[in-house]
């Protein structure tokens, strides 16, 4: 398995990708193949990696985007959305887009990613929940920070307006 930044030829491929692997999520608002799209066509998809299996198909993706945080210094992403293809899930690709995605992420000079999710999941990223911080106007226990380098952020954290496709 190789973990890669997507290629033009992928994009079929990540939209089926991403589509099955949140179909029927009862946290899911089914969007997220129109999200993906949406970042990259507004030019804010600040990163995008593939899991590509050793028989060439893609198992996995996961997304890097811009975010606003009312009190913070330098760039801050936001991580997602990140699938695996149902049928290769709990094999690992989806800690390996997420270790890779963070390593690169921090090489690009990023202060720090927030995401929203399972803290169960995240949290062996060294993501950390934060009350500092707030979506939608209230603060979040699935709302979680990783800081790469300065002061944590605090305030109202809001994603790229792709988000709302
Ligand atoms: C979340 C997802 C990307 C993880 O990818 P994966 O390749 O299955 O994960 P890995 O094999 O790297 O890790 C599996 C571990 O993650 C755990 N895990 C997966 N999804 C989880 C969740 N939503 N909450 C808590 N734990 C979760 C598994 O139980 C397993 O735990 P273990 O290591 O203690 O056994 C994948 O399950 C997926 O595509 N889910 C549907 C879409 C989705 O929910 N995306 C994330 C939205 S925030």
């Amino acid at each position: 398995m190789t973990i890669r930044l997507e290629r033009p030829e992928d994009i079929a491929a990540i939209g089926a990708v991403t589509t099955a692997a949140f179909e029927g999520r009862p946290y899911s608002s089914q969007t997220e193949a129109l999200i993906v799209d949406a970042l990259r066509a507004a030019g804010a998809l600040s990163l995008s990696l593939v899991a590509q299996a050793d028989d060439g198909e893609i198992v996995g993706h996961i997304a890097f985007s811009p975010v606003d945080i009312a009190i913070s210094a330098g760039d801050w992403y936001g991580l997602g959305p990140v699938s695996v293809a149902p049928g290769r899930q709990k094999e690992g690709h989806g800690q390996a887009l997420i270790r890779e995605g963070l390593e690169r992420l921090q090489a690009m000079g990023a202060a720090g990613c927030v995401l929203l999710g399972s803290p169960l999941y995240y949290a062996r990223f060294g993501f950390e929940t934060d009350e500092a911080l707030t979506y939608g106007g209230e603060a979040s226990p699935y709302l979680q920070r990783l800081v790469f380098k300065g002061r944590p952020p605090r305030g109202s954290v809001t994603y790229h307006m792709a988000f709302g496709a």
